[in-house]
């Protein structure tokens, strides 16, 4: 099994041109009231020059920042990347600055430390994939004011400061950290589950990984397109929790055989799987589909830092698909930049109308916790490597 490229490149122009979408969503949606007139066209003006004035702050800002390279290639997070002392970068026109809050963390920072998303990356790069904060300064033609709290994502994220796309970054009514977890983890969960999945109302669906960043969200999505939903994990706290989020039937599998309570329960198989943690669990998986079921590659976590070439599918594999009629199907976000507008949409307004919540996990149980600071960031990675997140991790830069 193979990993996509990653093809993520916010200065590439298609990635700038598909961007135009956040203007569009989210403003309206996230802005408190008193602050959408600045949207409004004859408003425009007096922003532009408002923006202008205050870019000069950047004479204000530090000369110097922290940020995390990658020195070497390599999944052990802490072993192949460095926190560096480098100049707080200046933006250029379309372009802000952001000073960064909260940094996301993702399974996949040690896949692209590894050099698996990008395999003409050579280090020394920046690593990191989203933040949020403010914007800290702005360059010219931006339209968006010194101060604006924004979300982003994009490569090097693992900074205090951030020079970032105007057009990629989301305006947000404040520097909250539950916004941070749909861009990425939500719209995978939901694009997918959606487009690749095709789930249907009354489908049974199993999410693994279920208590996780972006299996927290394909648990609630599923659920509010009328799913029964499964999801696998490891504590009884997680249980509890994926309770709370509607799971129909959280399977804890260090106490429960997952294989056993699918054959049991699920005697007519499962009819999408959202599949993330890869090796044995892919195997139960593939063994519990339903006749035309759907079998969603989104990552192999349990490879991730050990030998990933170990993983080998069964020889099994084509006789099981042809005698079900099923399909096993791959997804990765950055091929479906065309249904952000619309995914995000439909996120932000379950959020709205709380029908789905956002969990963050910023270590406070941790016994390396709580994540604040920079330097903090290895202890977050193996956080989530010792399994023990609930909810999307996150670090937090500065109180
Ligand atoms: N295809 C895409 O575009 C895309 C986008 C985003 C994320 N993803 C994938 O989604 C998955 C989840 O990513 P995430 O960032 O949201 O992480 P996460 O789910 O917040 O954290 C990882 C969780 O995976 C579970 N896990 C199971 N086996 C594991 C193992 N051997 N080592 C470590 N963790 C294991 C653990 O939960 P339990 O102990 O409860 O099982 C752990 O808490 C990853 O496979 C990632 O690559 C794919």
């Amino acid at each position: 099994m193979t990993v996509c490229s990653w093809t993520f490149e916010p200065k590439h122009p298609e990635y700038q041109q598909r961007n135009v979408w956040v203007e569009e969503v989210y403003r309206p949606y996230v802005l408190p009231r008193r602050t959408r007139s600045w949207y409004n066209v004859d408003q425009c003006q007096a922003t532009e020059q408002r923006t202008a004035r205050e870019s000069t702050m950047a004479g204000q800002l530090p000369k110097m920042m922290r940020k995390i390279v990658v020195t070497q290639l390599g999944s052990n997070f802490s072993q192949v990347t460095k926190l560096i002392e480098a100049p707080v970068p200046v933006p250029g026109p379309g372009q802000v600055l952001v000073r960064n809050r909260y940094v996301g963390i993702n399974a996949s920072d040690v896949n692209y430390t590894a050099g698996r998303y990008d395999s003409s990356a050579r280090p020394p790069f920046d690593a990191g994939f989203e933040g949020l904060g403010h914007i800290a300064a702005a360059g010219e033609n931006t339209g968006l004011k010194v101060g604006q709290p924004v979300v982003y994502l994009s490569m090097g994220a693992f900074a205090e400061y951030k020079v970032v796309e105007a057009k990629a970054v989301v305006p947000l009514p404040e520097e909250n950290p539950q916004y941070l977890p749909f861009m990425l983890s939500g719209l995978t969960a939901a694009i997918s589950l959606d487009k690749v999945g095709e789930i249907k109302k009354g489908n049974k669906v199993l999410i693994t990984a279920a208590a996780g960043g972006t299996g927290q969200f394909a648990v609630q999505w599923c659920k509010n397109a009328g799913c029964e939903v499964l999801g696998t994990c490891s504590t009884e706290d997680k249980v509890q929790f994926l309770k709370s989020i509607g799971c129909d039937r959280p399977i804890n599998y260090k106490k429960e055989d997952l294989n056993a309570v699918l054959k049991a329960e699920c005697p007519n198989g499962i009819d999408v799987v959202y599949e993330s943690v890869g090796g044995e669990v892919f195997e139960t998986c593939l063994n519990n589909l339903a006749i035309n079921g759907r079998l969603m590659v989104i990552g192999a976590i349990s490879g991730y830092t050990t030998d990933y070439s170990g993983f080998k599918a069964s020889s099994m594999l084509p006789l099981k698909m042809l005698q079900l009629s099923a399909s096993l199907r791959g997804f990765f976000l950055m091929h479906y930049r065309r249904d952000f507008k619309e995914y995000m949409m439909q996120l932000v307004g379950l959020y709205k109308e709380g029908k789905m919540t956002s969990t963050v996990d910023m270590g406070d149980k941790s016994s390396t916790g709580p994540f604040v600071g920079l330097d903090r960031v290895n202890d977050a990675v193996e956080y989530m490597y010792s399994s023990q997140n609930i909810g999307k991790i996150i670090v937090q830069l500065y109180k």
